[in-house]
């Protein structure tokens, strides 16, 4: 926990970050090779991940620098657990073909991270910088590792995730939304605790904007499990009610608590992983912007 801001455990949360990065390995694919596109004319490119958490998106980069025909993807994460975990896996992927795989210890706030990262053709950085104190500081530092005319792809915000049908036929309808309300007020008061912190009083276009990028823009995309779900995906969805009703805690009445209670217990017949009206269904939004050549 010492490693980051913002007292979250992290090595924790590796084997759900997994299943999850499993289970959004063809959207992951899509998005990386959309991405890798815009590097169509640089020869080895080098992606930097920043945050790479289980290792997901470097994987998707590793198979799109492969089908470029080479290039180099470095993960970067403060949390070493997370970071050797993941690079092992990246390196699995990319075993064999001429994509190299390196990874770099940092925190993300640090303002010598452009000194300890090699200059990039594209930094992703996703759902990372909203756990550093000062966001916009994190951006223009970011925009530094990038070489001249690379991208940063920052991937932030979006639609928050629904996987729970309305009604349960336990409880009061409405716990997913009720939920979604509760880790909100967690996430303030996350973000509020961590010392040094600063508002982002604007979105991130603009942060993108203020750090000296050009030609910004962003796209969005979704994140579409439906029911029936696979097994794989209704245990990615005991994850996210684990994870949602755990930071959620302190915002859930005593009846919501108990409904939440069944829904873990594998021997209730309410149990989320063996529902089959459960799904997951979210969109994640990725801005970019390019620094000058
Ligand atoms: C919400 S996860 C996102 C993981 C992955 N990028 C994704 O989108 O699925 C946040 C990641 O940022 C890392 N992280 C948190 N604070 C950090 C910091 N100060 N410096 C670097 N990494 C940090 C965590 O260890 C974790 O891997």
């Amino acid at each position: 926990m010492a490693h980051t801001h913002d007292n979250i455990d992290w090595p924790t949360r590796l084997a759900s970050m997994r299943r999850a990065d499993d289970i959004d390995a063809e959207t992951d694919r899509q998005v990386a090779g959309r991405l890798v596109g815009i590097l169509a004319a640089t020869a080895e490119p080098v992606i930097v991940d920043i945050g790479s958490g289980g290792g997901g998106m470097s994987a998707a980069f590793a198979g799109a620098l492969a089908a470029h025909g080479g290039g180099r993807v470095v993960l970067s994460d403060a949390v070493p657990e997370l970071l050797d975990a993941a690079t092992a896996h990246v390196r699995d992927v990319a075993a064999g073909t001429p994509v190299a795989v390196d990874a770099v210890r940092a925190d993300a706030s640090s303002d010598q991270l452009a000194d300890l990262l090699p200059k990039a053709d594209l930094v992703w950085a996703s759902r990372v910088v909203h756990h550093l104190p000062d966001q916009q500081l994190a951006i223009d530092e970011l925009a530094r590792v990038l070489a001249p005319g690379g991208w940063l792809a920052l991937s932030e915000g979006g639609l928050a995730t629904r996987c729970l049908p309305w009604d349960l036929g336990i409880g009061e309808p409405g716990l997913g939304s009720r939920l979604t309300a509760a880790r909100d007020v967690w996430f303030v008061g996350m973000r509020a605790e961590m010392p040094g912190v600063k508002s982002l009083p604007v979105g991130w276009n603009k942060a993108l904007e203020a750090a000296g990028l050009t030609g910004v823009s962003s796209f969005s995309y979704v994140i579409d499990h439906p029911a029936p779900a696979s097994a794989e995906v209704r245990q990615s969805v005991v994850d996210w009610l684990t994870w949602m009703s755990g930071v959620g805690e302190d915002g859930l009445s005593e009846s919501d608590h108990a409904t939440v209670a069944r829904l873990l217990d594998p021997a209730d017949d309410a149990y989320v992983g063996a529902r089959d009206d459960v799904f997951i269904l979210g969109a994640s939004t990725v801005y970019l912007g390019q620094k000058a050549g």
